[in-house]
């Protein structure tokens, strides 16, 4: 199939992603996303381009398009963190047990139709998805238990939020976790609003300065959290379900250049969990049937569907697994092991959310 229109997606949100038809050029891509040329960035535009039109025009029709965004010419999108579900919780990490029954779970979930998910945002070049994700999930937390949804600060987890077992990374804009924020937050009496310590790391060049005691307007916080038993997809589903979103903790190695539809995961031998995301829903795709997973990215609206990717969602009881042997990689918690996490891109791997949540 060739895709015969440069459609605008979503023009609403500015320099949207878009898919490109084949006459698309450099030049026009310099136009919309307003960027300056370099002999580097026309490579891998031209790279990311060709393998956008080569992947949108296989028969049969790919579950998902791939398109073109801001990142198509920049090196690897920011992420930022590895996984370690060994990690040994600080603060009481709960244990989850399901209170509806699968065969009850609605067919479909969507959490932003519940007015309880703040507008997507963007991490820029710091790898502060851990934040990013974990303050969207509280805020989601806080909105179910009170009514009321705040855009809180990421930027006071980027500064303050110790990593001293280098999980997930060295911490501030070197990548952490969320059980290690989890544990700030509540250390920390909770989260101030984004008005108040606004975000400073979006180039990466500074982690921004921690505030304490009175410096620091907290407006709602946490008590403790709940961390799922690893690869349960059943659990996942479930969670989602009652309890509202979670995050997550994904391979995004090639997310970079998604654009819309069901993403369909194939690097199960070379697993390489490195992004922290938040699962706000799951569903069916009305078009190809597939079944998916529903995720809001910390890479601006322009990513993917107005800033959220689906990944595909296997069944339950089916769920491939598959292998990350570089947990470490200079970022896992130290001392980690090879991983063997399921789902599309280890989706159902490490997932957590906050609980008691609270207004100050
Ligand atoms: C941010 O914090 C991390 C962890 O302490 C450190 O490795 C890194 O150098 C800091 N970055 C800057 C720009 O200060």
């Amino acid at each position: 199939m060739k895709i015969s229109i440069a459609a605008l997606v979503g023009s609403l949100l500015g320099a949207s992603a878009l898919v490109p038809n084949q006459g698309y050029t450099y030049d026009e891509f310099l136009g919309t996303f307003n960027k300056k040329a370099s002999s580097r960035s026309r490579q891998l535009f031209e790279t990311r381009l060709g393998e956008a039109l080569a992947h949108n025009s296989q028969e049969p029709k790919p579950s998902y398009l791939k398109g073109i965004n801001e990142f198509s010419d920049v090196e690897a999108p920011p992420m930022g963190r590895k996984v370690s579900p060994g990690l040994k919780a600080k603060n009481n990490a709960g244990t989850y047990k399901p209170q509806m029954k699968f065969d009850d779970l609605p067919t479909e979930v969507d959490w932003r139709e519940a007015g309880v998910v703040s507008p997507v945002k963007n991490q820029g070049g710091c790898g502060s998805c851990y934040a990013f994700a974990t303050t969207a999930t509280v805020e989601s937390h806080i909105a179910l238990e009170t009514g009321l949804l705040f855009d809180l600060s990421p930027q006071q987890v980027v500064a303050c939020s110790p990593n001293d077992d280098h999980c997930g990374g060295f911490g501030g804009c070197m990548g952490s976790i969320p059980e290690l924020v989890y544990d700030y937050l509540i250390d920390a009496g909770g989260y101030a609003e984004e008005w108040s310590f606004p975000y400073v790391s979006y180039d990466g060049s500074t982690n921004g300065t921690c505030k304490s005691g009175d410096d620091l307007l907290v407006k709602a916080g946490i008590t403790g959290y709940v961390k799922l038993e690893p690869n349960n997809a059943q659990d996942v589903m479930t969670a989602l379900a009652e309890v509202g979103p979670l995050a997550v903790n994904v391979d995004a190695s090639n997310w970079h250049n998604y654009e819309s539809g069901v993403f369909n995961y194939e690097s199960y031998d070379d697993m390489d969990l490195n992004h922290v995301v938040v699962l706000v829903g799951y569903g069916t795709d009305k078009d190809s049937g597939l079944d998916y997973w529903l995720v809001r990215n910390s890479w601006s609206p322009t990513f993917g569907e107005a800033g959220y990717i689906r990944l595909l969602r296997d069944p339950v009881d089916d769920t491939p697994c598959g292998v990350d042997t570089k947990p470490q990689d200079g970022t896992g918690c130290d001392g980690e092991g090879t991983q063997y996490p399921c789902g599309a891109c280890g989706v159902v791997f490490d997932v957590s959310y906050p609980t008691g949540a609270f207004i100050a």
